[in-house]
């Protein structure tokens, strides 16, 4: 069995850029390193991302956006995940069932237990070793997604038009999780620069993926 890590955090924390340097990193140390996203990383699961992401839709209810954000994972997990991680590969991920946990159960506030049954239930057991959590306080997560529109990156999709209160509970329900679980959740202060956030997380991986017999060497 190989090697799952997923990346988590609000949006404007950082996640695409450390998890290309990571993958190189790894790949730098012999891995073979798959690199997907959530909602998507399948066909399917992409055209499910674009009814989920669509600023038109704005009357989905919470219940049809968790039960969308659970097809694509589904389709994910067997499609690509697992099969991967039994040929021995390493799979990173951007955004996982923490997402759905944070974004649905906490932000949107469904029953946090059915929402964590589903989820379990959609994965098939299939949990990742090691989740990189990039915090980040909210308004400073926000004040980049708008820098980057203003520059015209990034795309602007439905969730980015919640208000504040959404993500501040989003990011009390990260930082709820990783204590509920330290030995799996890495939490990164990610206010610091994109080099020294690469760096931390490295570092901190080091002891995390010899305990697990990994060959990784800086
Ligand atoms: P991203 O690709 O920019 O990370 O955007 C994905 C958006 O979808 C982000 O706002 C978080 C949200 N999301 C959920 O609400 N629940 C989920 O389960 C997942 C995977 C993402």
């Amino acid at each position: 069995m190989g090697l799952f890590i997923s990346f988590e955090g609000l949006d404007g924390s950082g996640k695409t850029t450390q998890i290309a340097g990571l993958a190189q990193r790894l790949r730098a140390v012999g891995h073979d390193v798959l690199l997907t996203r959530e909602p998507g990383g399948t066909a399917i699961g992409d055209q499910i991302r674009s009814i989920l992401h669509d600023v038109r839709n704005a009357e989905m209810t919470a219940l049809a956006e968790f039960l969308l954000y659970s097809a694509s994972r589904a389709q994910l997990v067997r499609q690509v995940i697992r099969p991967h991680l039994e040929r021995g590969g390493t799979v990173l991920c951007d955004r996982f069932a923490d997402s759905s946990i944070a974004y649905q159960g906490y932000g949107r506030q469904l029953d946090l237990d059915w929402v964590r049954a589903v989820t379990r239930f959609v994965t098939a057991g299939v949990v990742p070793h090691c989740t990189i959590y990039l915090d980040l306080p909210v308004e400073i997560g926000l004040a980049r997604k708008q820098a980057a529109f203003a520059a015209q990156q990034g795309e602007r999709n439905r969730l980015d038009l919640q208000p504040l209160e959404f993500y501040r509970r989003v990011r009390d329900g990260y930082l709820c999780m990783a204590r509920a679980e330290p030995q799996r959740w890495l939490v990164i202060d990610a206010t610091q620069s994109a080099e020294q956030v690469q760096q931390s997380i490295w570092e901190r991986l080091q002891p995390m993926l010899l305990e697990m017999g990994e060959a990784a060497r800086p």
